[in-house]
């Protein structure tokens, strides 16, 4: 089959297009012939060795893919066979024709959602219903979404409302300032000014914010403990686009009466996953937008990686295996 081979930590072209032997499922687990494998931001660090990859070098890169279920292990239901699911791997294996998981890592996409849509909306989707989930908004709050034409930050900015927001701020980058404002966001900042908080500042004026999704970190962060409501104000850190998390100490909490609640690790991501299904019921109905920027053949991963690490996407890009025979 054609695969993306992961070689060695570092730049887009350490990925390289492979043909390997199939995959085989074992007990419990299900084959998914992949049409649409999703590139997701966190793929990113792990190209660049910013966290561990999941399985020793060279191995088949990346974390979902989406298609139909072509063969099944011992104890998985025959009913599976032929539907259609995103699979989500334990860190490795998705960029691939063929990959096997076990059978409760993959969401039966619903009718009336294509494949691609499926694979571009479940992370960043299921990422921001946890995230708005944990925020708990009561109806009158105002929140600050970061990154917010794009990926999670985009999901954000679509269901914060829906989930009890009052009036969304949010932050993009250039032209892509735009896109947030028509994905929900009442007022949006250009995070690529460096003056970005004082700009929001003067948005603000005596208003602060209750809810901070913190997807950039840096220095940026600490800068808006100041515009948070005091007592009541929370921030949710779940990204460090920047290349750091926010540097922000107990101190700086305690001071203002504030909460950070990181959301990350593994008891995170049991709680994004339990809204798998959920995100795509409701990219289904129509009450989630996917956001696809472009779909490319498998075997330009590593010039899909450029893309998105240089910031010129507005949406998820897909990869499609064999993109001639499908
Ligand atoms: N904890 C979790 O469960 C979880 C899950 C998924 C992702 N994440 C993390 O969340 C963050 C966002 O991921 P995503 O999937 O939503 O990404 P994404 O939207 O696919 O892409 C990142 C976007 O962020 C903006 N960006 C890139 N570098 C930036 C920088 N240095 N400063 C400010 N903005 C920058 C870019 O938009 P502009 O051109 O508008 O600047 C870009 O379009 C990443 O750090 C990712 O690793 C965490």
């Amino acid at each position: 089959m054609q695969a993306i081979l992961m070689t060695a930590v570092g730049e887009p072209a350490v990925l390289l297009a492979r043909e390997l032997p199939d995959p085989h499922p074992g007990p419990g687990e299900i084959l998914v012939r992949a049409t649409a494998i999703p590139v997701l931001y966190p793929e990113i660090a792990l190209r660049e060795g910013i966290f561990p990859m999941a399985a020793e070098l060279p191995a088949i890169f990346g974390f979902q893919a989406a298609g139909s279920v072509a063969e099944i292990g011992a104890d998985v239901d025959p009913a599976l066979l032929g539907s259609r699911v995103v699979a989500a791997t334990a860190g490795s294996g998705a960029y691939a024709e063929k990959v096997c998981v076990p059978v409760e890592s993959a969401t039966v996409i619903p009718a009336g959602l294509s494949t691609e849509k499926a694979a571009a909306v479940l992370m960043g989707g299921s990422v921001a219903t946890a995230l708005l989930r944990r925020a708990a908004l009561t109806g009158t709050e105002t929140i600050l979404v970061q990154a917010a034409a794009t990926g999670v930050g985009g999901y954000l900015t679509q269901l914060a409302k829906e989930f009890g927001a009052k009036h969304i701020i949010a932050t993009a980058g250039g032209d892509k300032t735009a896109r947030a404002r028509a994905l929900g966001a009442d007022e949006v900042v250009d995070h690529r000014d460096p003056h970005w908080t004082r700009r929001l500042r003067d948005i603000l004026g005596d208003n602060t914010i209750d809810v901070v999704f913190e997807a950039i970190g840096g220095p940026a962060a600490a800068d808006l403990l100041d515009l948070m409501t005091p007592l009541r104000g929370r921030m949710l850190g779940y990204g460090s686009l920047s290349g750091v998390p926010a540097p922000i100490t107990a101190t700086d909490l305690l001071a203002r009466g504030l909460t950070y609640t990181g959301c990350a690790g593994p008891a995170w991501l049991e709680q994004v996953a339990a809204t798998r299904a959920e995100v795509l019921n409701r990219a289904a109905d129509g009450g989630i937008e996917a956001l696809i920027d472009r779909t490319l053949p498998l075997d330009r991963a590593a010039q899909a990686h450029r893309l998105v690490q240089d910031r010129q996407t507005t949406g998820t890009i897909i990869l499609r295996p064999n993109p001639t025979a499908a």
